[in-house]
């Protein structure tokens, strides 16, 4: 998992690959390294362990002189995070240097073979092995011209032994990877690769760019073009030839790139995840902005591309996602099946891709995701649309590969979000599931009224949620409080079930403490085990259908001397008898209750980690989108 870039063209490379890494960080940060060949055709490789901050400086010291460069973001899959493990890696004596994303399963197998030819391994990445693969097939392809046993095309296409040898050496590969590449003996030029890990090519004038993604094109170029699985670019400074792997050269359609350069700054908060909790009362009513509709009494979205019909016959839901995208799908099973009684399936999109479940006819699959990057997503939305079920993306990317994939969708429009914990990505897509329910609801049975006082709801839930942000306070004392602990559990029910899962992970992944969401009636069956008076319990106790059993829950947990915090309606005077601290947040209908009792949890996992001195913003091993499966 990483990301890739790449320049030819009339500037120097190095301060494109340095700017596009920058905003391929999310990708993965623990090392990071670029590579470019000057016009003495010298190859200058310059890595640094870290973040990209780090490259740059190190890159202050040892320029990297040249037009064409290749450059890389490093997630670890294979071998630890250090220089040698960092990409690019070389082949055959420099003859090859690439960065890739991705991973291949079979490098061991490739390892041993390349060993038994001479190559030497330096580094423990899976990434080595296609470097050195693509020298030897370089070395057989030049060897076969000399022979004179190459066919005619090499005499007229000057790249025909490097397309070959490419195309050998990636047939050899099991696994998925995007690639640049560089060879000593072709200067100039690119060649870029890609199977099940994306590649787009900016289009310039005399100028070129390759990314992992479209965000370091951003301001760059308004042309794209975006290479499929199996295909192979060659760029030159005023060139572009795509290849298909068995099909030679296949045209390539260049499509317009409506992106802008996010230069996102704090604004006076001390970290991004801070601000973006802060931003949730705009990034909400951005979500909903021209999507209520009072004279239908439902939700309007412009971008399904579903007839009414097909809207009207769909019987099943798909949803799938991962981590907190997964969740917030989770909020959406409760919404549309409680309010459109749809059958709704959630399905870790890990899990999606390999299963085989009999789909029927009629149903409908949302990805759901932040970044539109993620590996499994797109693997599992591809698989969906294969089988012919119409797949849309709930996205908030503009012009991510999911969101340019999917046969339509819904965009967030959240803003940036840098934190690599999501918070106001989450609140966004549980807003925009239950607007989808609300849809749905609305072309089957639910009434005129009933549509009316959900949109009446929804339109409150900006200011709700500002006024939900004045806990901050009393978070932070809660904070203080618990943060030496080494285990929490959140529990709570129905809508909120997804809530204490949330909430849960929020805490672990940015402060590293323990922590499990359950049921709350479900700790019985194991997790109440754990629980002693060391091991805070925050309980999710909104009014409604099932308050008095979550107290039954909250009581238990109490008798066995767990200390309590509840996340409770205002007004709520029988919960502070009970609960070792409360956070009171404004009272809503039990269907928009996740998206308020989410902030306060948000808020705990924040303090926490500060409390405890944690990377908030980029949290050890993490990455802000899993671009491997
Ligand atoms: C956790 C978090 C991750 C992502 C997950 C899916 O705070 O951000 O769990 O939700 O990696 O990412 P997207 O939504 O970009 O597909």
């Amino acid at each position: 998992m990483c990301g890739i870039v790449a320049y030819v063209g009339h500037r120097q490379a190095a301060e494109f690959l340095i700017d596009g890494l920058r905003r391929l960080e999310y990708r993965g940060y623990d090392s990071a390294g670029l590579a470019t060949v000057s016009s003495d055709r010298r190859i200058h490789i310059v890595k640094a362990v870290g973040r990209i901050d780090a490259l740059a400086e190190k890159l202050k010291r040892h320029w990297a002189p040249g037009t064409v460069g290749v450059g890389h973001t490093r997630w670890a899959t294979h071998g630890v995070p250090n220089e040698v493990n960092a990409h690019p890696h070389r082949g055959g004596d420099d003859a090859v240097v690439l960065a890739h994303n991705g991973v291949i399963e079979n490098y061991r197998v490739l390892k041993e073979r390349l060993e038994e030819e001479g190559y030497e391994f330096v580094s423990a990445t899976d990434t080595e092995a296609i470097a050195h693969l693509i020298a030897s097939c370089l070395a057989k392809h030049r060897a076969q011209q000399a022979e004179g046993t190459q066919g005619e095309s090499c005499i007229r296409d000057p790249y025909a032994i490097p397309i070959a040898a490419i195309n050998e050496a990636t047939g050899k590969l099991r696994g998925t990877y995007g690639l640049a590449i560089l060879l000593r003996d072709y200067p100039g030029v690119i060649f870029a690769a890609r199977q099940g890990s994306p590649l787009v090519v900016g289009v310039g004038h005399g100028e070129y760019w390759v990314a992992s993604d479209a965000s370091p094109l951003a301001g760059r170029t308004d042309k794209i073009v975006y290479l499929a699985d199996r295909q192979l670019a060659v760029i030159t400074a005023d060139s572009l030839q795509v290849l298909e792997r068995d099909l030679g050269i296949v045209a390539h359609a260049v499509e317009s790139l409506e992106m802008e350069v996010d230069d996102v700054g704090l604004e006076g908060f001390p970290h991004y995840m801070l601000k973006e909790i802060y931003e949730q009362p705009d990034s909400l009513t951005a979500a909903m902005r021209g999507r209520l509709s009072d004279v239908d009494a439902t939700a309007v979205f412009g971008g399904l591309n579903l007839t009414p019909q097909q809207l009207r016959n769909v019987n099943r839901i798909v949803l799938t996602a991962c981590g907190t995208s997964w969740h917030a799908a989770m909020v959406g099973e409760y919404l549309i099946e409680e309010l459109a009684r749809i059958p709704v399936e959630v399905e870790y999109a890990s899990e999606l891709r390999y299963r085989n479940p009999p789909v029927e006819q009629g149903t409908l699959l949302f990805a759901l995701t932040q970044s539109g990057e993620t590996a499994d997503t797109l693997a599992a939305l591809r698989e969906m649309k294969r089988k012919g079920h119409p797949s849309l993306a709930i996205c908030n990317v503009v012009g991510s590969t999911i969101a340019h994939e999917a046969d339509g969708g819904v965009y967030l429009h959240a803003g940036p979000e840098i934190g690599v914990a999501s918070t106001k990505a989450y609140t966004s897509q549980v807003a925009v599931m239950t607007m989808l329910a609300l849809y749905f609801g609305r072309l089957r049975h639910l009434s005129y009224e009933a549509g009316q006082r959900i949109i009446t709801q929804l339109r409150k839930l900006p200011d709700l949620v500002r006024e939900t942000l004045e806990v901050n306070g009393e978070v932070r004392r809660i904070a203080a409080k618990y943060a030496h602990a080494n285990n929490f559990l959140y529990l709570g029910r129905q809508f909120n079930f997804p809530t204490a899962l949330e909430g849960a992970l929020k805490l672990k992944e940015i402060s590293y403490i323990h922590a499990e969401g359950y049921p709350a009636a479900e700790m019985k069956h194991g997790p109440i085990a754990l629980v002693d008076q060391h091991t805070p319990s925050v309980f999710l106790m909104p009014q409604g259908g099932v308050y008095d059993k979550v107290m039954s829950n909250l009581e238990e947990i109490k008798a066995r001397g767990g200390p309590v915090i509840a996340i409770a309606a205002k007004g709520d005077k029988e919960i502070a008898r009970l609960a070792d601290d409360v956070i009171y947040v404004p009272v809503v209908e039990e269907f928009l209750s996740p998206l308020i009792n989410i902030v306060p949890l948000q808020l705990l996992a924040y303090h926490v980690a500060v409390h405890r001195g944690c990377d908030v913003d980029k949290p050890r091993n993490l990455a802000k989108s899993v671009t491997v499966e």
